[in-house]
């Protein structure tokens, strides 16, 4: 296995640049399965482990695909097969993307059930409930999810759901571009990895209006061309970085950034005393000589995203005063805290609320990464932690960061990946 091993206490300096969006790549990556002909053209997509387990998922359903330089073709003309298998599915939640888009071109689908996830319960139940809604059985067998439509299509319908949920607005919109009528979705989320998604559903020759509104409308085509897209880039990674630059106290520039989809974070940002200023495609951040407590409660875009609420806990480790982080979108998302504790934070939590008194000193140990933001977090607290800290299994974080202690270091920092072997 492989960990980080990073030597605290360095200013960062420089410009950096984000990669393309994880969360919004392998929506897109799905919904090339739509496409029965030609070959799709998708780039900006970064080099990270879920991006390859993905790209596994779509050669196992008989796609052919070629990856170089963040640029993805996709050609799904030969897909003869409709089942996603529990070895790829387990490796990665978003595999259950592929629902919507094999039931709509095929007429039916076998999903493996996705089995635990590190931070609490993840149910797919509205994925569930949207595909019935336009007219699938669907049955669970075996730990398989079974999806039948019940014509040759599926039927236009309305889906009203209950919560906001990116996954399940997603796979709705994929299964409904190809259906049979009008389908309308209320309370569809609004996240800009949903509107990417239309407009690459659009470029293919779908029809969806009200695109970045909680309302879409979808009037089903027969089928989809080829296309060629540009992902977005990595709102989260960009504000990952950002963060590193305000616990450091340092001031740096990210680059290849969309300020719009930062909004939420940037403004707590400017609550801490940082300095912002956006130009267009890039952030520059400036740190106040004491960063002042800030609290954040993490909700649906355009909210502070839940995927920068472990950063920010560690950010508030640093900051002047009591902060409270609560979670409301996964309330037992916290499994970084006892590792920050044990760098020496001082971090309570109670239900879904984090309690955070700082400023406190912080000093390099191991720690353990447990999922992909907790382990970003650890490497943000290591950046200003005393002497050395080291962060074992960074599988996690190379899921979702592209090349993140390159990244660092060419900002200034000291880390260095290792390989080393753990105690059976
Ligand atoms: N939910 C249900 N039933 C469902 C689906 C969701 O109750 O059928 C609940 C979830 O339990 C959660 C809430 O709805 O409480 C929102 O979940 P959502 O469906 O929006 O999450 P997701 O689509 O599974 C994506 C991202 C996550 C990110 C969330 C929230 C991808 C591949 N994943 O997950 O990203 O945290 O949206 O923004 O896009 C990450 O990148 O680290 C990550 C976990």
């Amino acid at each position: 296995m492989e960990k980080l091993v990073i030597q605290g206490g360095r200013r960062l300096s420089g410009t950096v640049k984000a990669s393309g969006s994880k969360n919004s790549a392998l929506p897109l990556m799905a919904a090339s399965l739509l496409g029965d002909s030609g070959e799709i053209k998708l780039s900006r997509i970064p080099d990270l482990k879920d991006i390859r387990t993905f790209r596994k998922l779509l050669d196992y359903l008989g796609a052919a695909t070629s990856y170089s330089d963040n640029n993805l073709s996709i050609s799904t003309s030969d897909i003869r097969c409709a089942r996603a298998p529990y070895e790829l599915v387990k490796q990665m939640r978003a595999s259950i993307y592929v629902l919507g888009p094999l039931l709509a071109r095929f007429g039916r689908a076998s999903v493996s059930l996705p089995g635990g996830c590190a931070f609490g319960p993840r149910p797919i139940d509205l994925h569930l409930m949207a595909m019935e809604k336009l007219g699938a059985c669907v049955t669970i067998e075996k730990g398989f999810i079974e999806a039948r439509a019940q014509g040759a299509r599926l039927k236009g319908a309305t889906i009203d759901f209950p919560i906001t949920t990116v996954g399940a607005t997603g796979n709705t919109l994929m299964a409904a571009v190809l259906a049979e009528g009008k389908t309308t979705i209320r309370n569809a989320a609004v996240e800009p990895e949903i509107a990417t998604l239309c407009r690459f559903l659009n470029a293919m020759g779908g029809d969806i209006r009200g695109i970045g509104t909680t309302t879409l409308e979808i009037s089903g085509v027969e089928s989809l061309n080829a296309a060629e897209f540009t992902n977005i880039f990595d709102r989260i990674e960009a504000a990952t970085l950002l963060t590193a630059g305000a616990i450091t106290g340092s001031s740096i520039t990210v680059t290849d950034v969309d300020p719009t989809h930062l909004a939420a974070v940037l403004g707590k940002f400017e609550e801490t005393g940082c300095k912002i200023i956006t130009d267009s495609g890039a952030v520059t951040l400036q740190s106040p000589d004491t960063l002042t407590r800030t609290d954040v409660i993490a909700n649906p875009f355009p909210l502070f995203p839940t995927d920068m609420q472990a950063q920010w806990i560690a950010l508030m480790t640093q900051a002047e005063g009591t902060s409270h982080v609560i979670d409301k979108i996964y309330h037992e998302r916290f499994n970084h805290i006892p590792e920050l504790n044990r760098l020496g934070a001082h971090i309570e939590i109670r239900n879904n609320e984090a309690t955070v008194r700082g400023p406190g000193k912080l000093t390099g140990t191991t720690v353990m990464s447990t999922d992909l933001r907790a382990s970003a977090s650890l490497v943000l607290a290591g950046l200003v932690a005393e002497g050395v800290t080291e962060v074992f299994r960074i599988y996690h974080l190379d899921r979702g960061y592209e090349r993140i202690e390159q990244k660092l270091n060419s900002l200034g920092a000291v880390i260095t990946r290792e390989s080393y072997q753990e105690f059976a």
